[in-house]
């Protein structure tokens, strides 16, 4: 069959370009083995006009971290898109990029403490999640929203902004900066 590997199955993601991003996803792993919807839904908003409003972003020269990266998907496109690899984390990226990280109750705090850590006040976090409605998700998601309003302003980007083909209602795409205060 294709695309069908022993043990892997490729995931195909159809760039602009006409280029493909192919990626081994597992047969058999955890939540890391996986290339989830957010991270689609993100890594094609990266290529929209939308996202280059205005010349207001560009991965160009800048440097791109992204947490809970997975299979990786949404740090690839960065890459493809000039986003600068780098071996050590640079501390105040340009971008951090955070693609279904919000989705239990333990890894809230651990994932607010290293934004606050590695954000500078320029810096700008494009984080991605996909709204669930098991067991108690819902409440994980607000609780998350509200303790990063603390330190942070949020900025839901439209689903009209979002790529035509790949874009959900229940998967939200966030702009988040740091209070300038903060
Ligand atoms: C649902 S997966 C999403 C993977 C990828 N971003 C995607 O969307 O395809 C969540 C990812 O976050 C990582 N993760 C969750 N909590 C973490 C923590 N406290 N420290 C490091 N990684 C964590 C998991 O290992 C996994 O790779």
């Amino acid at each position: 069959m294709a695309g069908v590997e022993a043990g892997y199955f490729v995931r195909a993601l159809e760039l602009r370009s006409g280029a493909e991003l192919r990626i081994k996803q597992c047969d058999a792993g955890d939540v890391g083995c996986v290339v989830w919807d957010a991270a689609l839904v993100l890594a094609k908003y990266l290529e929209t006009s939308s996202f280059y409003r205005d010349g207001l972003h560009t991965f160009t020269g800048k440097s791109v971290v992204e947490l809970g990266s997975g299979t990786g998907l949404v740090g690839l496109m960065a890459a493809v898109l000039g986003g600068e690899s780098v071996k050590d984390l640079p501390p105040a990226p340009d971008y951090i990029l955070v693609a279904d990280c919000i989705y239990y109750e333990q890894s809230l705090e651990p994932l607010l403490r290293t934004m606050k850590e590695l954000a500078g006040k320029n810096t700008c976090i494009i984080c991605c999640y996909e709204e669930r409605t098991m067991g108690n998700n819902p409440e994980i998601e607000i609780r998350f929203l509200k303790l990063l309003q603390a330190d942070f302003e949020i900025e839901e980007i439209p689903l009209d902004k979002h790529d035509e083909e790949y874009k959900s209602e229940d998967i939200h795409i966030l702009q988040i900066k740091r209070k300038q205060d903060h």
